[in-house]
């Protein structure tokens, strides 16, 4: 059940497409039911921006079902009537719910078999009762279910009950759709609620059961923004653990963001404040400085990202050094042991083995070889107004200071590029290329300028 809009988040964006752990609410739930079934048995309930959130989640090859009007989650099964004509049984998940486990959706689906039950509910005590439904068991130690009251609609007596409805549920197929019809809407919000189905069912003499989850953390719903960090809290430090278990440091793992995909070499240390993102790969040996936040990139073993850097579709190879505050955009290729450092920003490049350029330079569209030193303060001149283009420089440059590469142009092999160059034109292998105004003196002339300028004594 993925339709509804989440009122209680007060966001434009539909709740099963907010983000827990780096990946929609709806992708968590998806993941763990897809390790149960195949994708083509599975269906999402949509309607709230439909739109958004079938293509958010279409990769996974799973089916739709639309629910044009959200009118509960009674009503939600009732437009799933024709996808599940065929089926005898049907487990349903509540989209919003991201730490559920496959090994607890198996569970749930076993018991309900075993047990011949018509419908069989999830339940989990919680400490903290407050916001889920309560279930009403026919007698104090009986798994039988005579009901489901929400929070809303609770006695006192009632809210005391810590037993409560997981949003996850295993019907049998037959009677669900049988008895659908007699869901009613006298609710505080005038919605077909499908937790009456227990009453429902109940009533009709079918069987319902509950079986009490081991794990009352994964069925933790996200209703509210409190809640979704919360969970995401919970998922960033599980992912934390499982980097340490295999091999990683992490200090102060609570301030480090590491998204699901992400993987770790062993004896890498990460210190606090670091973000790995997206579907980045950090080999062994490596040390992440404090404040980096790294997308998507591939860095080698014994790679050392200094404090503050930025890297997004990065290669870094072995032994390099990056930082501090480099930027890393995306297409940079860092060859083994290569340094790049303060305020250097990279875009499309690839640095051979062993170079350098460690201060204040832009290198964008730029093929550059082995063992270069690019002199602070360089910049290739990539962009006319109009296209982008190349810098190519070969093994063994020395490119001095303050240097302006104007691009298209090739410095040839062991070449010099004198300090504060403006090079426009090709430069010969081994040659030295000189590309500024040559120097002058007038001796004498700022203190000639001071004497003129001092006020007059006496
Ligand atoms: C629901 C249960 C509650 C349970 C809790 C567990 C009902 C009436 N109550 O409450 O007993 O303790 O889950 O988390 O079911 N949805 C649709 N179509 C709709 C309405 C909702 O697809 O018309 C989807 C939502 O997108 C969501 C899921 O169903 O993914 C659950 O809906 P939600 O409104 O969050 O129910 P709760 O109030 O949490
Ligand atoms: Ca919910």
């Amino acid at each position: 059940m993925a339709a509804g809009k989440g009122t209680r988040l007060k966001s434009k964006h539909p709740k099963v497409l907010h983000e827990v752990g780096g990946k929609p609410l709806l992708a968590h739930v998806i993941a763990a039911a897809t390790k149960v079934v195949t994708p083509s048995d599975i269906f999402a309930i949509i309607g709230h921006e439909a739109t958004h959130v079938r293509r958010a989640v279409e990769h996974t090859g799973i089916n739709f079902v639309l629910q044009e009007d959200q009118r509960g989650t009674g009503h939600a099964l009732m437009v799933a009537r024709e996808a599940l004509s065929s089926y005898d049984h049907v487990v349903v998940l509540s989209g919003d719910a991201p730490l559920i486990t496959s090994g607890t959706i198996e569970r749930l689906r076993d018991y309900h078999l075993r047990r011949k039950a018509g419908m069989t509910l999830l339940s989990a005590e919680l400490a903290n009762p407050t916001g889920y439904g309560r279930v009403l068991c026919r007698s104090p130690h009986s798994d039988e279910v005579k009901a489901i009251v929400e929070e809303k609609a609770a006695t006192p007596a009632q809210k005391k009950l810590r037993e409560i409805n997981s949003g996850f549920y295993a019907f049998a197929v037959k009677p669900l759709y049988a008895h659908i019809g007699e869901l009613k809407t006298d609710n505080s919000q005038h919605e077909y609620y499908l937790t009456d189905m227990a009453a429902v069912l109940t009533k009709a003499k079918v069987k319902v059961i509950a079986i009490k989850t081991e794990a009352p953390s994964e069925i933790l719903g996200s209703n509210t923004r409190a809640e979704m960090v919360e969970i995401d809290a919970l998922l960033r430090m599980e992912k934390c653990r499982q980097v340490m278990a295999a091999g990683a440091t992490i200090f102060f793992p609570q301030t480090c963001v590491i998204d699901a995909d992400v993987e770790v070499g062993a004896d890498t240390v990460i210190e606090p404040f670091v973000q790995l993102l997206g579907t980045t790969r950090v080999g062994s040996d490596c040390r992440i400085r404090s404040y980096s936040i790294i997308t998507n990139s591939d860095i080698g073993d014994g790679v050392t990202i200094r404090p503050g850097s930025i890297l997004d579709d990065a290669r870094v190879a072995s032994g390099a050094v990056i930082g501090p505050y480099s930027h890393l955009r995306p297409g940079s290729d860092i060859g083994e042991g290569a340094h790049v450092g303060n305020f250097v920003e990279t875009k499309k490049i690839k640095l051979g083995k062993g170079s350098k350029a460690n201060h204040l330079t832009y290198l964008g569209d730029a093929e550059i070889g082995a063992g270069v030193n690019v002199g602070a303060g360089t910049i290739t001149c990539n962009y006319d107004g109009v296209h982008k283009h190349k810098t190519e420089i070969g093994d063994g440059v020395f490119v001095g200071s303050d240097s302006t590469l104007v691009a298209p142009v090739k410095i040839g092999k062991g070449a010099y590029v004198a300090a504060a160059s403006c090079i426009t034109e090709d430069v010969p292998e081994d040659a030295l290329a000189l590309g500024r105004p040559r120097q002058t003196i007038k001796e004498g002339w700022a203190k000639a300028k001071r004497e003129a300028r001092a006020p007059k004594k006496g």
